[in-house]
C-alpha cells in the first residue's frame, strides 16, 4: 500500500539532490564535485518537507498524493541560497555604472560622495513602509532567479534610526515574500558625513547603540573592513562586540586591497568571509583551517569592471569552504541572477560546474546556518525547489543572459512560474 503524502513532483528530467554527500557542513575538495543526479527523478512531499526522492517509478510505487506536477523537460535542482545581498535600498544607481563605463574608479566615485553614500541619501529620506515595498520588490526578483533563501544586510542608513528603519522594513518585506532569510545588520558599511572626521566616535557608535538597537531585528554582524573604509582596528572592535552580543558575524574582506581581512574573520570566528579578491596567501590558510565560509562574489569585480578575481582555484585546493553570491546591491552588482553568477565564475574563477552548484546550494546554506533545513535534497529538508528550462544540469552556467528559471518552488508549493501558461493548475487558482 502506497504512503499517503501532500504532493508528488514526478519525472524530472534530471534531479539534482547533493544528497550522496553528507546533509549538513559545507563541503571541500573533492567533495564538492558529486551532485548525486537522478535521471527521471521524482520528489515526494509532506508537510512542506521532503520525505523521499529517487526515480519517478520507484517514487510513484511507493507513495500517492492529491497533487502530482509533471516536470518532464525541466532539470531541477535544490533552491538556490544567496548568502550574500544588500536589498535594502531606496533607489538605483545607474549613473555611477556610466561614470564607471567612462573610466571612473568604484572607490574614487565613493571617496567624492557617491556610492554607498548616495544610496545613504536616499534611503533616509523615504518613509519606512516605501522602503519596506520596494525592498518586496527586490525579494521577489530572488524567487524569479531559483533562490529561495538569502541573507539580507542594512547598511544604508548609517544612523542609529536609520539602520533600525532599514532592518525594520527588511522584517516587513519578508514577511510578504516567501524567502527564508538570516537578517545582517551592517551599520559599518561606510561612515556617514556627520562622522567623517570623528571615525572612532561612529565606531562607537555602532558598538554602544546600534549594535543593542538592533539585536533582535538582525541574526548577524557584517563590518566593510578595507583601507579608506574601517580599518583592521575598527573592524575587530566591532566584530567582538557583536560577538559579545549573540550576532553571527561576517566580514566584507580583503575586497579591493589586501588587508587582513580574511585572517581576521578566521580569527573572530567568523561565519563567513567575503569578496576575498586580495586575499593574501595566510588569508587562505586561515579560512582553510577554520569554520568560516569563503563566500566568493565573482559578479562584483566583473560589474565594477576590476582587474582581480578571487583565487578560487587555490582557495579550493587548500581546503577552504566556498560559497558563491550575488552580492545584489545598486553599487557593485545589480543583479539577483544565481545562474549569472555560476557562469562568471565557471569561467572567470575556474570552477567547475560541480563546484559553482555546490557553492550556491548547500556551501551557501551552510554559511547561512541553514544547511540543516536547506541546500540539497536529503530526505527532512524542506522542499525547496528550482525548476530549470534546461535539458541536463550541464547546461547550468552554459545557457547565459536568460533566465534559465522556470519554477520555484518553496516548501513543496509552487510560488513562482516565470513561463505563465505553464501550470494553470497552481496558479489560476492562486497557487496550491
Ligand atoms: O559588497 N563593498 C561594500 N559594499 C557593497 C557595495 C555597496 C554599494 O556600492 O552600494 C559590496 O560590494
Ligand atoms: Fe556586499
Amino acid at each position: 500500500m502506497a504512503e499517503l503524502v501532500d504532493r508528488l513532483f514526478v519525472h524530472c528530467t534530471e534531479l539534482v539532490t547533493l544528497a550522496d554527500g553528507p546533509p549538513v557542513g559545507a563541503r571541500r575538495g573533492a567533495g564538492m564535485q558529486g551532485l548525486g543526479v537522478v535521471a527521471d527523478g521524482a520528489v515526494a512531499v509532506r508537510d512542506g518537507s521532503i520525505v523521499a526522492t529517487g526515480p519517478t517509478d520507484a517514487i510513484a510505487r511507493a507513495y500517492r498524493a492529491a497533487e502530482e506536477l509533471d516536470l518532464s523537460g525541466h532539470v531541477v535542482l535544490p533552491g538556490l541560497v544567496d548568502c550574500h545581498t544588500h536589498p535594502v535600498f531606496a533607489a538605483t544607481r545607474e549613473a555611477e555604472f556610466h561614470q564607471r563605463c567612462a573610466g571612473a574608479d568604484y572607490m574614487a566615485i565613493a571617496a567624492a560622495g557617491g556610492g554607498i553614500l548616495s544610496s545613504m541619501r536616499a534611503l533616509r529620506a523615504l518613509p519606512e513602509a516605501e522602503l519596506a515595498a520596494r525592498t518586496t520588490q527586490h525579494l521577489w526578483g530572488f524567487l524569479q532567479h531559483g533562490t529561495t533563501a538569502i541573507e539580507a544586510k542594512s547598511g544604508y542608513g548609517l544612523s542609529l534610526d536609520d539602520e533600525v528603519k532599514s532592518l525594520r522594513a527588511l522584517g516587513a518585506a519578508l514577511a510578504e515574500v516567501p524567502l527564508a532569510a538570516r537578517r545582517t545588520f551592517l551599520g559599518a558599511h561606510e561612515f556617514p558625513p556627520e562622522y567623517r572626521d570623528r571615525r572612532d566616535a561612529y565606531v562607537d557608535l555602532v558598538i554602544q547603540q546600534m549594535l543593542p538597537a538592533v539585536r533582535e531585528l538582525a541574526d548577524d554582524c557584517d563590518v566593510f573592513a578595507e583601507p579608506g573604509v574601517f580599518d583592521r582596528s575598527q573592524s575587530e572592535r566591532i566584530l567582538r562586540a557583536a560577538k559579545a552580543l549573540g550576532f553571527g558575524l561576517r566580514v566584507h574582506a580583503d575586497e579591493i586591497q589586501p588587508m587582513g581581512g580574511a585572517e581576521l574573520a578566521a580569527a573572530v570566528g567568523a561565519l563567513s568571509a567575503d569578496h576575498l579578491g586580495r586575499i593574501s596567501d595566510a588569508g587562505i590558510e586561515a579560512l582553510a583551517h577554520s569554520d568560516t565560509v569563503a563566500v566568493l562574489l565573482p559578479g562584483t569585480i566583473f560589474f565594477l569592471g576590476k582587474p582581480h578575481h578571487a583565487p578560487a582555484r587555490r582557495m579550493l585546493a587548500a581546503g577552504c569552504a566556498v560559497a558563491l553570491a550575488t552580492d545584489f546591491n545598486p553599487g557593485s552588482c545589480f543583479t539577483q541572477s544565481l545562474p549569472l553568477i555560476a557562469t562568471i565564475a565557471c569561467r572567470q574563477l575556474q570552477m567547475t560546474p560541480e563546484e559553482v552548484l555546490t557553492a550556491m546550494t548547500i556551501n551557501a546554506a551552510a554559511a547561512l546556518r541553514m544547511d540543516h533545513e536547506r541546500g540539497s535534497l536529503h530526505p527532512g529538508k524542506r522542499a525547496d525547489l528550482c525548476v530549470l528550462d534546461l535539458p541536463s544540469w550541464r547546461a547550468f552556467g552554459y545557457a547565459f543572459g536568460g533566465n534559465p528559471v522556470a519554477l520555484t518552488v518553496v516548501g513543496g508549493r509552487p510560488v513562482l512560474a516565470n513561463v505563465a501558461e505553464r501550470w494553470p493548475e497552481f496558479f489560476s487558482s492562486g497557487g496550491g
